[in-house]
């Protein structure tokens, strides 16, 4: 059976004070180990702490965005072999706050994601409706349209990524996706998996979006969640090991 993952997306949050004081609260809650992967997807300047902090630990180190380019003249990018550097082994692409902030479309999370498997490291494909789509029943077009971009490549299907479903309305908002909501979106993202690839059922289906550590056992409970990516709960400690301990 594959373990479930929980990752602690800190956003554009932290200092090197306040990193090591939650690390280390962290590491003394999981001395005996975890039923769960876990990870911490920290901003770019801190993964090098972020290394140091969780070397011998079953803590593993999450990036928040990656370059679509190789390397070269981007100002301000971060390619993909320097977060494999710094031991990264997961990276988020696609988040909505990049989306709708930033800009960024299918075709350029498509090219990050590979971006981030060529340099050995598993992309986090975050998919997820806003208010407005999931009031006007488009919900399942739009996150089968943000995966298919990412999975398709030259006539095959990459199942080597995480997905995060991330309803754009529930994040940061402390409204929940109901598990039976989110259960429903990742049945059929599933569906689309398996109607890919052979390997659906080991892709690992995370749902983000206001978890806490009251919700998370119920979502973490349906059939087809198979993890979560945590952003403000992920920044206190007691709250990000109850998720961990919900996740088995
Ligand atoms: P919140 O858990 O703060 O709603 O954020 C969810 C998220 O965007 C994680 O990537």
């Amino acid at each position: 059976m594959k373990k479930k993952l929980i990752v602690g997306n800190w956003k554009m949050n932290g200092s090197l004070a306040a990193n090591e004081s939650l690390v280390q609260a962290l590491r003394a809650g999981l001395s005996g180990g975890a039923a769960c992967s876990v990870a911490l997807a920290a901003p770019a300047p801190y993964l090098a702490q972020l290394q140091a902090l969780c070397a011998g630990s079953c803590i593993e180190i999450a990036a928040q965005d990656v370059s679509q380019h190789e390397a070269g003249a981007y100002t301000g990018e971060v390619a993909a072999a320097m977060l494999r550097d710094f031991g990264v082994r997961y990276v988020l692409v696609g988040h909505s706050e990049r989306r709708q902030f930033h800009g960024e479309n299918d075709a350029a999370v498509a090219e990050k994601a590979q971006r981030a498997l060529a340099a050995g490291i598993t992309p986090i494909v975050c998919v997820g409706e806003t208010l407005a789509e999931r009031e006007a029943g488009q919900t399942e077009a739009v996150v089968r349209r943000q995966l298919a971009a990412v999975i398709h490549v030259n006539g095959r299907c990459i199942s080597e990524v995480v997905v995060a479903y991330e309803p754009v309305w529930a994040i940061g908002t402390g409204k929940t996706a109901t598990p039976a909501q989110a259960q429903e979106v990742h049945a059929a993202l599933r569906a689309q998996l398996a109607a890919a690839t052979v390997h659906a059922g080991a892709v690992r289906l995370l749902y983000g979006g206001s978890m806490n550590a009251a919700n998370a056992a119920q979502l973490l409970a349906e059939a087809d969640i198979d993890g979560g990516l945590v952003g403000g709960a992920s920044l206190k400690a007691p709250d990000f090991l109850s998720i961990i301990a919900a996740a088995h």
